[in-house]
């Protein structure tokens, strides 16, 4: 009997209106356009603005999207599984509200919570329910409002991150298409590098905790840097060889948006030109989750049914990963 796969049948997306370009953060930042640039190969990114605004928001108009375009109904969708570091609430779990928001009414929801390679993560998760016959449409969402554990006196980490959101639809495929292989990782040592110093059970929040601005994100960008490279791009590579991929028959590398030069060290290892390299870092910056669904809602049109696909994220935690799809339709 051919094995169930999970493959991807639709994809949404939503990115605020809002642009923080590089000029602007010039005004309120000691750095320059030029810094920027050169540096991480952003130019601007997105914020979400309005009170009471919350990454639920952004992730609802992505799943609407996604919904849309595949024809369906919410009342078909049967799990969501929320990828997010910057969840509308310590508790209840993101996933849940945008489930109520998007009337999701026979889903159950849960989050995943593992930084940048959050949506790597989930989506592995959510194969296993296809793969095993338990569920028949499953969404994965990634999304992320870093703008709202953001220190804008910082212009180390305020400038690299942007809000977004990004989902896919997982189904069942007889035809061998869908996801092949995951590769996931995490090394629980590398979190003092990268992470929220207070908030969590360890530091509840207090006046003092405010003052010392430790809600925000604290990033040592070099060290983050060298371990990024080095284990996206063995990640990668480590995938393509278990799997027989060549750089000739890998259509795409979708890989997470941190720094141009971390993606161009991860594509130079697998050896792939840059026009199979997927790049919107220069407009939306690092939206954490959101990085590799935004991608391949902006590619789609260009994916073909058969495309093998790699899509490789790390950070925070440390985490880091890759996973190969054989991609499992032509967009209409
Ligand atoms: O997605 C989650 C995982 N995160 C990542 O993958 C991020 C990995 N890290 C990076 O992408 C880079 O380390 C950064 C983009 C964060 C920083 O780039 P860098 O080339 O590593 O810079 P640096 O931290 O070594 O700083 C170099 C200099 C410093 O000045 P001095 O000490 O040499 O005088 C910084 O103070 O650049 C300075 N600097 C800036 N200058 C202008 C730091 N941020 C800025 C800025 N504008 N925004």
């Amino acid at each position: 009997m051919q094995k169930i796969h999970a493959a991807i049948t639709a994809v949404g997306g939503y990115v605020p209106e809002y642009i923080l370009t590089n000029k602007e953060l010039e005004t309120i930042v000691d750095t320059t356009d030029e810094w920027i640039t050169t540096r991480t190969g952003i130019k601007e990114r997105r914020i979400l603005k309005g009170e009471g605004k919350g990454s639920s928001d952004m992730a609802v108009e992505a799943v609407k999207d996604l919904l849309k375009k595949r024809n369906i109904g919410p009342e078909e969708i049967e799990l969501i599984i929320c990828a997010t570091t910057t969840p509308d609430y310590q508790f209840p779990a993101t996933a849940n509200v945008i489930a109520d928001k998007a009337g999701l009414v026979n889903a159950f929801g849960y989050d995943v919570s593992a930084a940048c390679s959050g949506f790597l993560f989930a989506l592995t998760t959510a194969a296993q329910f296809i793969e095993s016959g338990r569920n028949k449409k499953i969404i994965v969402v990634g999304v992320d409002k870093m703008s709202s554990i953001l220190n804008y006196e910082d212009r180390a980490t305020c400038i690299i991150f942007g809000d977004g959101a990004g989902c896919v639809l997982l189904e069942p495929n007889n035809e061998g298409l869908g996801l092949q292989d995951s590769i996931l990782k995490t090394d629980g040592a590398g979190r003092v590098f990268l992470h929220q110093k207070a908030g969590g059970s360890v530091k509840p929040a207090t006046v003092e905790t405010v003052m010392a601005k430790e809600h925000f994100v604290y990033q040592e960008g070099q060290t983050v840097f060298k371990f990024a490279v080095k284990n996206m791009a063995d990640v990668a590579a480590e995938i393509m060889e278990r799997n027989g991929l060549t750089a000739d028959n890998v259509a795409w590398l979708v890989p997470h948006q941190a720094n141009k030069r971390i993606i161009a060290a991860t594509s130079e290892r697998m050896g792939l030109p840059e026009e199979k390299v997927m790049i919107n870092i220069q407009r939306y910056g690092n939206t954490t989750n959101g990085t590799l669904p935004l991608c391949l809602w902006e590619w789609e049109s260009q994916l073909h049914k058969g495309d093998n696909i790699i899509l490789a994220a790390f950070g925070g935690g440390f985490t880091w990963g890759a996973t190969y799809i054989k991609w499992a339709y032509d967009k209409q």
